[in-house]
């Protein structure tokens, strides 16, 4: 996998949101250099377990942000970070129990989300925030 490089398109100028976007970027990126590197299964657990912790948090912060303003996707954002968190979860549960090792494919899927939900599903209420400071 190419590692992600960010870059300003995927920045919003907003609160911690942007510090908490790269945060999960740059663990994912270190989950992925720890199972290129073939680290053991307590190291690449730690850090799937801080993702998951870093995914929760983003979300509720991001959640309280949308939902103290006129944003009508919320219920639908909401739902995408439910499933995003189902998905992890689950990788997460099939890596402990030793089902699989941690495919390369799911850490481009875990990537390629993260990336394309700030691009896509984020810039919705980005965007909204914005017109409301310029309007003032
Ligand atoms: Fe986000
Ligand atoms: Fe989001």
């Amino acid at each position: 996998m190419a590692l992600f490089k960010w870059d300003d398109s995927l920045t919003f100028h907003i609160g911690n949101i942007d510090r908490q976007h790269q945060q999960l970027i740059q663990t994912i990126t270190k989950l992925e250099k720890a199972m290129r590197k073939g680290e053991s299964r307590a190291v690449m657990s730690e850090i799937f377990n801080e993702l998951n912790v870093f995914l929760t948090e983003h979300f509720q912060t991001e959640e309280n942000l949308f939902d103290s303003i006129p944003y009508p996707d919320a219920a639908n954002h909401k739902e995408k970070h439910r499933d995003f968190i189902r998905k992890v979860d689950r990788f997460m549960q099939e890596f402990e129990e030793e089902k699989i090792g941690l495919a390369v494919d799911v850490m481009n899927f875990m990537c390629d989300w993260v990336v394309n939900h700030i691009k896509s599903v984020d810039r919705g209420y980005a965007d909204i925030i914005a017109r409301r400071q310029t309007e003032g």
